[in-house]
Parts: C-alpha cells; structure tokens; sequence
C-alpha cells in the first residue's frame, strides 16, 4: 500500500497508473474508519483497478472549531484496517498541503440543495465540503468517487459538483452501512457514551416506523409523530425530522406518487450529533 501526503507525489503516481490503462476509484474520507467507510472501499474494489484513500479531516466544513478540534483522529489504527483490506493507495495530507495560508471555503451555487436540513444547522458546511472535494478530484483524478447514503444530502450536493465543475468523475452512492441494532454507521459512534450509545438506535427505530406509516399518514402527520416520540426520550435530543423530494430536497407535505420521497432526521445524543435516513 503506497502512502502519499504530497499532491504532487499522489497525483503523479496515479497519472502513470491511468495511463497503462488502469482505472481508479476514490472513497475520500476524513479518518477515524469504520465498517462502513470499508463498505465503501469494497465497492470501489468491485468497479475499478486502483482504489485511493484519502484521509483529511477538512476544516472548511466544520462551523464549530470545537467539533473540528474533537474530531476522532486515528491514522495509526487507519492505516492498518486500509492495509487488512488491500486499499492500494492512501493520500493523507496535512491541512497546508490542501489550503494556502487564510484559504476560506469556495463558494458555490448548489441551486438551493444546501439551503435544506443541514444547511439551516451548519453554516456555510456544504461549500467546504465542495471545496475539497472539488481539490481531491483534481489531485487524484479518480474514474469513481463513492460516498455513502448516510449523508445523502452530501452526495446529492456532490453529483451537484461535478455538474458545476464539469469534473470527469462519476459519483456513486452506497448503503447505508448499519451497526447490529440498526444505528447508522459513523465516526462520531466512537465518541458517545455508554448511555447514548444504548438510546441511539432509537433513531434509526423511529424512522422505520415512520417509513410503516406512509399509507396511512400525511409528511406532516409523520412529523408530528416523530417529533413526540422523541419527547419521551431522555437521552436524545431532536434537531429535525423532516420528509423531502429526493430530487430537491425540499419539504414535502404531500406524498406525490411520480416523486421519490425520504425522510431525515438529525439528533443529538448528548454532545454527539448523529443523522440518519431511509427511503419511503
Ligand atoms: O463525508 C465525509 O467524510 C466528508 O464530508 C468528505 C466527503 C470526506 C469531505 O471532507
């Protein structure tokens, strides 16, 4: 496994690689791996010759200097489950080989999509995580980029990109990777407590049901529901539950039948913040 931390270094050695005719798949991640980053790297080995890791936990996307500074960092430990899977390439750089020195976020016209769910909650998030996406595909030139469902508003937002960029990129979506009770696969999971750890598949229970109750019940009705369910939940802490067209992601309050519809939820578990989502 080749370990890069040089632009330059990664992306030469890919460019000689793609020219003997080899293709490449990206899974770009931000470190602290789990089972679902390795989901992941396991349908970019399906698909292509090549697989590229990139770890970087970008400061651009984060609004809060806390949450950035308390971000699992775990290259060590990284590096050797990437190892166990036969990851072909690793590009970890630090933060200065990625921005010049007072570098902010691009800025780009997503056409509303990050105006929705996590764009009211997390200012300016989304054109950080254009801004580096748009930078590690320009460095690793990858044929496949994988990105998992778990932050569907993410990769929504990233095919969104390329469409800008017009980056030679095609941008593939994954399951969503479960733990055994159902909790969404994450790396902030690593970070709650035992108390939070044990209420947190609460989330992924409730949104089940709600999914159950589609025949039945209006978005709004749904939503009113879910809202009071969580107000019996001691240890969790609703930020939003929402159902949206998945094209726009705009809140519904009607099911349309010609429209393929989600629901998303944002939680948090004490100081952890976890989202989750299902297709109804
Ligand atoms: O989903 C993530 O881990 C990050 O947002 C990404 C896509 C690696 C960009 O920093």
């Amino acid at each position: 496994m080749k370990v890069f931390s040089v632009k330059e270094l990664a992306s030469s050695y890919i460019t000689d690689l793609k020219s003997k005719g080899l293709t490449v798949g990206l899974v770009p991640t931000m470190g602290a791996l789990h089972k679902g980053h390795l989901s992941l790297i396991n349908e970019a080995k399906k698909d292509n010759d090549v697989v590229v890791v990139s770890i970087f936990v970008n400061p651009t996307q984060f609004n809060n200097p806390a949450d950035l500074e308390k971000y699992p960092r775990t290259l060590e430990e990284d590096l050797e489950k990437l190892k166990r899977v036969d990851c072909d390439i690793v590009f970890t750089p630090e933060a200065s080989e990625m921005y010049d020195k007072d570098e902010v976020a691009e800025i780009f016209d997503f056409e509303g999509l990050d105006k929705e769910m996590e764009g009211k909650f997390r200012d300016n998030h989304f054109n950080g995580v254009g801004t580096i996406v748009k930078k590690l595909f320009n460095i690793i030139t990858p044929n496949n980029a994988y990105f998992g469902e778990k932050d569907f508003q993410q990769l929504q937002i990233i095919k969104k990109l390329v469409s800008i960029t017009k980056q030679p990129v095609n941008i593939i979506g994954c399951a969503i990777d479960r733990e055994y009770d159902g909790l969404a696969g994450s790396s902030r999971n690593m970070r709650l407590t035992t108390k939070h750890r044990a209420s947190a598949p609460f989330i992924y229970k409730t949104i089940t049901k709600a999914k159950e109750m589609i025949t039945s019940f209006s978005p709004v009705e749904i939503e009113k529901w879910v809202e009071n369910e969580f107000k019996n939940q001691p240890n969790l802490e609703l930020e939003y539950f929402t159902i949206a067209d998945e094209s726009n992601l705009k809140t519904v309050t009607v099911f349309d039948q010609n429209k393929n519809h989600r629901a998303f939820i944002a939680v948090f578990a004490g100081e952890i913040r976890l989202i989750d989502n299902i297709a109804l």
